[in-house]
């Protein structure tokens, strides 16, 4: 059993062997890559600058040889894993390297790698299915490199999209990101990880980051965090709570900013009394990148790194990212009865655990060149295009699209539309033979279908276009029967410089970056029909343009094979069906605006703003028509804990396309002894139906989704009137309406 093999190894290692597994590294590459301005020759005896000043990358490879470190991160190749597994296979223990890595969306650091979309476009699907598809084939192409643990899901409840994190997010709501948050862990985890069973085509994961990056005060990173218990309760917590108890999430990364006056790394009430004691987490907590000394020198809490290591591992932590100094602290604060030895203990082995249950003892090493027959490989293509066509939301139609007829010409610009932007944050340089962009996805498939299609390339970085590129590009068009503009924001992490959002690249606005208005208006301007196409990973909010434009598309970011799904929604192949996972404002000053508000959000109205969103949640178009029916409800009482009320629907393709709806269930608790919101997502379910069919949705109620937090914090149903709300958007005209009584008091005792 694992944990008798836990046992027998920690009972042959002093405190130096345990605390060794609770530090993690960066991969030598990694530095030696960052350290461009030493000669080969040069670059291991060196002082390891940015990442370790006093040590060289020789004194850190010497360091995993003695067994003094449990765990690398961003370790990229194959070569390179083997490379450290050789190293602390000379330790006296040879206890295994575990390696995590950013896999977000896809190995994106791999050079090769599949490319899936972004998390805000993979929650524009609302297919968790094929998420957790999508996060097996991770997995597995993860493993192939030397790999075991990634940095994801990002289950951050997104409220404000300014912060420059959006597209790693589910978006806006606790429900959607909740499950999309647990298909990832399932697929990356397996099933059957509470099992015991030895998973060596699986991964750990790790949700991140506990908690509240989302509701970034100012749009900005690692800002502090102030909000009620209920809020955190209500809507931060609940996707946490789904992956501990459904999905056995193995690990944790907590976040760089503070909660209520906390910083996160030493929030012993949220790692220990909540996700612990309450729910039940039985996993282990690794730190953000040097966030433990940042209890220190960010938060002004603890005097130095040494107390700031305390107050760290006393409050739960069980690793820190990255370092040498913490563990020299923590054998200090140990030996001194500062921390107790059990809490060592219980971290090293949930760290040991992993490393058994992922096989790691049988064979920390990995086939070189096997990696080729895994990554990338036709199945994987197929699942990442798979999700980029599920993902794509149609905002606007005037008739345009799908586009017909031959010898119709199209001008294709913008500075999104022939690079790899469409790929998102987490990904490093990738081979130009895997991608397809949005113009050379148009180009193939236009010309397949008798259209003449040019490129202009009117600057690819919003902010460094030329007045006389974009005077060129609007002369240029007039040639044109129409253009299509793809504009957007641009968050590819290996165009650092050019980045316009992503990780601690943050908005204070929600427009369009650069000058991309001026190149729109000039060629809008020409009078002739603009489809615009957004590819973001955040939302933009450009109510004139999407007025004067004939039709909209947000692709997001979608991945390596982005530009044909773009492609076949334009001419017709594919007619898309994703929905909204975030409200779009028609302003940043509109922020917060999210669909599940209190009731009192919108009594008054601003004096210059309209007070509802250019796009609600959950919306999206067809090219076809589908009628949802009434709700009938199987029973119109709720009454005790195992209840369940089945909702059904009907839906039917009324137009002349085959096509996918997402048929959307929301709830309101009618009067409640807290404020609740004016509804809240409980259910979904996307179908595909052929023109004229109809089939039967049926969601179910349970007590789960009635429930909120009493006075106590205990999670009760209160009886009352529900209403529950059916349609295929979250706005109250797309909604059609049925109401039930819960008759009991019930408690879910967590
Ligand atoms: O996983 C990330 C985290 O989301 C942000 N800081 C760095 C970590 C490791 O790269």
């Amino acid at each position: 059993k694992i944990e008798d093999r836990v046992n027998d190894l920690m009972a042959r290692m002093t405190l130096e062997d345990k605390v060794a597994q609770m530090s993690q590294y960066v991969g030598l590459e990694h530095m030696r890559k960052a350290m461009k301005n030493l000669k080969a020759d040069e670059l291991d005896k060196n002082d390891a600058q940015g990442f370790y000043p006093g040590y060289s990358i020789q004194d850190i490879a010497d360091m995993a040889a003695e067994g003094k470190i449990g765990s690398f991160l961003h370790v990229v190749t194959a070569e390179e894993a083997n490379e450290l597994q050789k190293l602390a296979q000379k330790s006296p223990l040879k206890i295994p390297l575990l390696i995590g890595i950013d896999a977000i969306h896809g190995n994106g650091l791999y050079n090769g790698a599949t490319i899936y979309p972004s998390p805000i476009t993979q929650a524009a699907t609302w297919d968790d299915a094929l998420l957790k598809e999508a996060s097996k084939q991770t997995a597995l192409e993860m493993r192939a490199t030397g790999s075991h643990w990634a940095f994801t899901p990002n289950i951050d409840v997104l409220r404000d999209p300014r912060w420059g994190r959006t597209g790693e997010t589910f978006g806006e709501d606790p429900y959607l990101v909740g499950k999309m948050g647990l298909a990832t862990i399932q697929g990356l985890q397996s099933d059957d990880f509470e099992s015991g069973t030895y998973l060596p085509n699986h991964v750990i994961a790790c949700a991140k980051h506990l908690i509240g990056g989302g509701e970034s005060l100012n749009g900005l990173n690692a800002s502090p965090l102030d909000v009620s218990k209920r809020t955190l309760f209500e809507i931060f917590l609940p996707p946490y709570k789904e992956a501990v108890r459904e999905g056995n999430l193995f690990s944790i990364m907590l976040s760089h900013n503070e909660v209520n006056g906390v910083p996160a790394h030493m929030d012993k009430f949220l790692m220990t009394d909540v996700m612990r004691d309450r729910w039940g987490f039985n996993g282990f907590y690794v730190s953000d990148w040097n966030d433990v000394s940042r209890i220190a020198n960010w938060h002004h809490i603890a005097k130095d790194y040494k107390e700031a290591s305390l107050l760290s591992v006393a409050a739960g932590l069980d690793m820190n990212m990255h370092g040498p100094k913490f563990a020299d602290y923590v054998i200090q604060l140990v030996k001194e009865g500062k921390l107790p030895q059990e809490r060592i203990d219980e971290a090293c082995s949930k760290i040991l655990e992993a490393k058994f249950r992922l096989g790691l003892f049988e064979n920390p090493f990995v086939e070189v060149g096997k990696e080729n027959e895994v990554v990338f490989n036709k199945t994987h293509q197929e699942t990442s295009l798979k999700q980029a066509r599920e993902a794509i939301t149609l905002l606007k139609n005037n008739g345009i699209l799908p586009l017909k007829g031959s010898n119709k010409s199209i001008f294709v610009t913008g500075p999104n539309a022939n690079n790899e932007t469409i790929m998102g944050d987490w990904v490093y340089e990738q081979p130009a033979e895997n991608t397809t962009t949005v113009y050379e996805g148009i180009k193939a498939l236009g010309e397949k279908n008798g259209f003449k299609v040019d490129y202009f390339n009117a600057g690819e970085r919003s902010r460094k276009m030329k007045d006389s590129d974009i005077d060129k590009a609007a002369t240029l068009a007039k040639q044109y029967d129409m253009t299509i503009l793809v504009l957007g924001e641009n968050s590819f992490r290996y165009d650092w410089p050019n980045k316009t959002t992503g990780e601690n690249i943050d908005r204070a606005t929600l427009e369009l970056s650069g000058k991309q208005m001026a190149l729109a208006n000039k060629i809008l301007a020409n009078g002739k029909p603009v489809i615009v196409v957004y590819v973001s990973g955040s939302p933009i909010a450009e109510p004139e343009l999407e007025n004067q434009a004939n039709a909209v598309i947000y692709a997001y970011e979608p991945g390596s094979f982005g530009g044909q799904a773009v492609a076949e929604t334009i001419f017709g192949a594919l007619n898309p069906g994703g929905k909204l996972p975030v409200t779009i404002p028609r302003s940043v000053g509109q922020l917060q605006m999210v669909y599940n508000h209190k009731p009192t959000m919108y009594i008054h109205k601003y004096n210059t703003e309209e007070k509802v969103p250019l796009h609600p949640f959950g919306f999206g178009l067809s090219y076809t028509t589908f009628k949802i029916s009434e709700p009938r409800l199987s029973q119109e009482t709720f009454s005790s804990i195992n209840d369940t009320i089945q909702v059904s629907v009907d839906v039917t393709n009324t137009g002349e396309m085959a096509g996918d709806e997402i048929v959307q269930m929301y709830i309101r608790d009618n009067i409640s002894s807290f404020t609740r919101p004016v509804k809240e997502l409980k259910g979904y379910k996307r179908v595909h139906l052929e023109p004229g069919e109809t089939t039967t949705v049926t969601l179910p109620i349970t007590a789960n989704c009635l429930a909120f937090y009493d006075a106590d914090f205990n999670f009760v149903v209160e009886p009352g009137e529900f209403t529950v709300m059916t349609g295929d958007s979250s706005a109250d005209k797309d909604l059609k309406k049925v109401t039930f009584e819960a008759t009991e008091t019930i408690n879910l005792k967590e």
